[in-house]
């Protein structure tokens, strides 16, 4: 495994639409490895392909139970994801992505999704989220459209030192 380098703005790889994942081999085995390790070193709780250069519908999350801290945190790799059903709901706050440094913005994201995918053995997975874990689903699904947080923001900000902010990744 090895921690890869995050790309920031402006580089286009973040602004393009990722190509599907179609060969579940070796190479891919050790993307997934890499952006598992990637995003955790960072520290982050989710992580697209795009952000590390490659142009790949591929995301990985890591999250606990925002009701129980000490639930264990859940590791969810999930190729080709796309939202198949989302609230009505909406839920606004504030989130920032490693690939925009020293910005924070207010977003309004659904509050209950329900993604479809394939995890990393090709079989196909259903995860239903709600809360961050939600908004981070749809955090990471947006960079596979070229889709960054400030273009969905209600306002964006460079947070002052002190100003305590909860970040996606
Ligand atoms: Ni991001």
């Amino acid at each position: 495994m090895a921690i890869r380098e995050i790309v920031t703005l402006p580089d286009p790889v973040l602004r393009r639409k990722a190509h599907k994942v179609t060969h579940f081999d070796k190479e891919f085995s050790t993307l997934v490895n890499d952006m598992v390790e990637t995003m955790r070193a960072a520290p982050g709780v989710g992580l697209a392909a795009p952000q590390i250069g490659v142009s790949e519908r591929l995301i990985v999350v890591e999250f606990g139970d925002e009701n129980n801290e000490e639930a264990p945190k859940k590791l969810y790799v999930v190729a080709n994801p796309e939202i198949v059903e989302a609230s009505q709901e909406k839920v606004s706050a504030v989130e920032a992505c490693l690939s925009l440094p020293g910005l924070v913005g207010e977003v309004e994201r659904h509050k209950m999704i329900l993604v479809k995918g394939l995890n990393r053995a090709r079989k196909p997975l259903r995860i239903k989220a709600e809360g961050w874990l939600a908004r981070i689903f749809q955090h990471e699904i947006d960079h596979l459209e070229g889709i960054l947080y400030p273009d969905r923001a209600t306002r964006v900000w460079q947070p002052r030192e002190d100003e305590e902010v909860e970040v996606i990744e």
